[in-house]
């Protein structure tokens, strides 16, 4: 566990806190500007980033829409900055991501989808083990741990299982035909005690 992990669990957050207030919607947690002294390879996806494969045939290359299979099973990443940095330094910062075809996408889902690409957080929100299966009959993400299900399409909502919600949604936008990390991530990141 890194330092800025337990940060996470302690709540310090580094300032990425949910946004509430009279007439106005959730809204991203905020991405704490890097300061001189962070380790890069520990920040959270950062703005810009791209998204690497972590393993297979492509592992350490930069994931553009037509690597992925259409309609999935998912593949895992973690981000890397514009320079070069791979953000493997936390364990909290592993991506899972695929590619659907929009029409397929929920619209929240859309919106934060590029080129049909949708990334969440890789780690169980139920005790943070990393959601590595995939169910082909039910177009699926699964947790193999405990069997916790999330539907990719639909914002990774729960759709069976013991997780307590969903997997934090990482927004993408598309820049030259690649996508990248728009903003942070939807929700805290980590299982109930991790
Ligand atoms: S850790 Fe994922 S279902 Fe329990």
């Amino acid at each position: 566990m890194t330092e800025r992990d337990g940060m996470e669990r302690e709540g310090a957050c580094w300032g990425r806190r949910p946004v509430i207030g009279a007439g106005l919607a959730l809204v991203p947690w905020l991405v704490r500007p890097a300061r001189a002294d962070d380790d890069p390879s520990e920040l959270h996806p950062q703005p810009g980033d791209r998204l690497v494969f972590l393993t297979g045939p492509n592992k350490g290359h930069v994931i553009k829409p037509d690597d992925l299979p259409l309609g999935g099973p998912q593949v895992q990443a973690y981000p890397q900055s514009p320079d070069g940095v791979l953000r493997d330094g936390s364990r909290l910062n592993l991506l899972i991501v695929a590619r659907f075809d929009p029409a397929n996408l929920s619209p929240e889902t859309l919106a934060r989808a590029a080129g049909g690409v949708v990334a969440y957080s890789g780690v169980c929100t139920h005790q943070g083990c990393p959601v590595n299966a995939w169910s082909d009959e039910q177009k699926m993400m699964v947790c193999s741990c405990h069997g916790s299900t999330y539907d990719p399409r639909d914002g990774a909502k729960l759709v069976f299982g013991p997780a307590p919600r969903a997997l934090p949604h990482l927004p993408l936008k598309l820049v030259d035909g690649v996508p990248v990390v728009a903003t942070g991530f939807s929700e805290r990141l980590g299982g109930e005690s991790a």
